[in-house]
């Protein structure tokens, strides 16, 4: 808990791991992050793609897609392409997808190609410019990719640049609060101050990852400040179908979030 030591705990994907203190270095964290997704990024973390928007919640149930045959859509951070041949199979039209991974195009392209889908592709961080049409999208989404920006505020912006007027925005990350707390003994137990937003790097599988866990008000002013309106936030767990500690904790609070947002 003493954030000055270095040291720390944290949560990454649905286990506690240790932590140390890193400075917020864009290039570096470019650099470590494109190469744990390279390497190993879907062994250790696995893919999280639509219809589930993470543990415990479904497209399915809460339809914030709605119909998207005709609309033209582009994923943030596509990862392992399952979520553009969801969307694909729905009928829509067009589908783009960007991530920072040279690895994880290439499983979307080799995806979406086995699935008789086309799509566009380019290999760039979200945070910086990369040749995606402007005004141009019906929905751009991200599912457990936003989190890894270096800067929410200006990949927000950037998301409502890409947009359509009314375009919509829709995306899910780990929920800060269960980033903080962990199950011990049958008690959640906080191990790391919700208030805390600096950046850390672990160990996973002996390779490295970096990222920062932001507040749930910081998300909600980047994306005002961007220009969109929030029209839903989901924040419960559907944890009836599950057993075990992920699923025991996700009942007592939430493991993810998902915003729905509309361009101004
Ligand atoms: C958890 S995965 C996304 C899961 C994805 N929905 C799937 O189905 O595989 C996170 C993705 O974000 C990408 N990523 C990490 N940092 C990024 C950045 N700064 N810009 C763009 N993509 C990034 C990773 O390469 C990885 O493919």
């Amino acid at each position: 808990m003493d954030k000055n030591s270095g040291f720390r705990t944290n949560v990454v994907g649905g286990s506690q791991v240790g932590a140390i203190a890193v400075d917020m270095d864009k290039s570096v964290i470019h650099k470590t992050n494109s190469l744990f997704w390279d390497t190993k990024g879907n062994d250790v973390l696995g893919a999280t793609a639509l219809p589930k928007y993470g543990a415990f919640v479904s497209e399915e149930k809460y339809q914030l897609f709605g119909d998207v045959s005709g609309k033209k859509m582009l994923e943030i951070g596509c990862g392992s392409g399952q979520s553009l041949q969801y969307l694909g199979d729905r009928k829509a039209s067009e589908l783009w997808g960007i991530d920072i991974s040279e690895n994880q195009i290439e499983k979307t392209r080799e995806l979406l190609t086995a699935s008789g889908l086309s799509v566009k592709l380019i290999c760039s961080p979200m945070e910086e410019k990369c040749g995606l049409p402007e005004d141009y999208f019906d929905f751009v989404y991200s599912i457990y990719a936003i989190g890894w920006t270096t800067d929410l505020e200006g990949t927000f912006c950037r998301v409502a640049s890409y947009l359509k007027k009314d375009g919509v925005f829709i995306f899910s990350w780990s929920h800060p609060i269960h980033k903080c707390v962990v199950l011990e003994n049958n008690m959640l137990v906080f191990k790391k101050c919700y208030f805390d937003e600096s950046w850390y790097s672990s160990s996973i599988s002996e390779s490295t990852l970096s990222l920062s866990d932001r507040t749930l008000s910081t998300y909600v002013n980047a994306l005002a400040k961007a220009g969109f309106a929030i029209e839903q936030m989901i924040e419960e767990s559907d944890t009836q179908d599950y057993d075990g500690d992920f699923a025991k904790k996700a009942k007592m609070l939430p493991v993810t979030f998902v915003f729905k947002a509309r361009k101004l």
